[in-house]
């Protein structure tokens, strides 16, 4: 497939832990499962994913400045990084590339601090609050997004 219809899909800190960490919070599918709802909606809906889940936020940048090159936009959970980091926002903004920010649990129904993201003004969008479907809902808004 050609880098137009490629896309990368960024997992940030501590979602490796998901089907036993907080369950409460974040329910019990782990990101296995997310990633294989997320091929198979891919598959479904013809593209491809590039897939990576990193406790760095380096790592998360330097995934980010790589897509300029092969990927046409980019679907992104940066978890804790959502809230402190504005080195994974200028490097989205960077790319120019049309990213989408999803999160499993609704962060303006959380702590205070959660409901900043330095992400979201360089977003297309975010997507908050419904478990694993954010990623799917994401998934299909970027490429409706692509698709016009
Ligand atoms: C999260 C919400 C963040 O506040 C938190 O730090 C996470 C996960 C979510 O998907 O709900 O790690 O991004």
């Amino acid at each position: 497939m050609t880098a137009a219809r490629r896309i990368l899909v960024l997992h940030g800190p501590n979602l490796n832990l998901l089907g036993t960490r907080e369950p409460g919070v974040y329910g019990s599918t782990t990101l296995q499962g997310i990633n294989e709802s997320l091929a198979a909606l891919a598959a479904e809906l013809g593209v491809e994913l590039r897939t990576l889940q990193s406790n760095s936020e380096g790592a998360l940048v330097d995934a980010i400045q790589g897509a300029v090159a092969d990927c046409a936009a980019i679907l992104i959970n940066p978890a804790a990084y959502t809230h402190t980091s504005v080195a994974i926002r200028d490097a989205v903004a960077a790319t120019a590339l049309p990213a989408v920010e999803v999160h499993l649990s609704n962060i303006h129904a959380r702590e205070a601090f959660r409901t900043h993201s330095y992400l979201a003004p360089v977003a297309v969008g975010q997507i908050s609050g419904f478990g694993p479907d954010s990623y799917l809902l994401g998934l299909r808004a970027l490429v409706n997004r692509l698709e016009k």
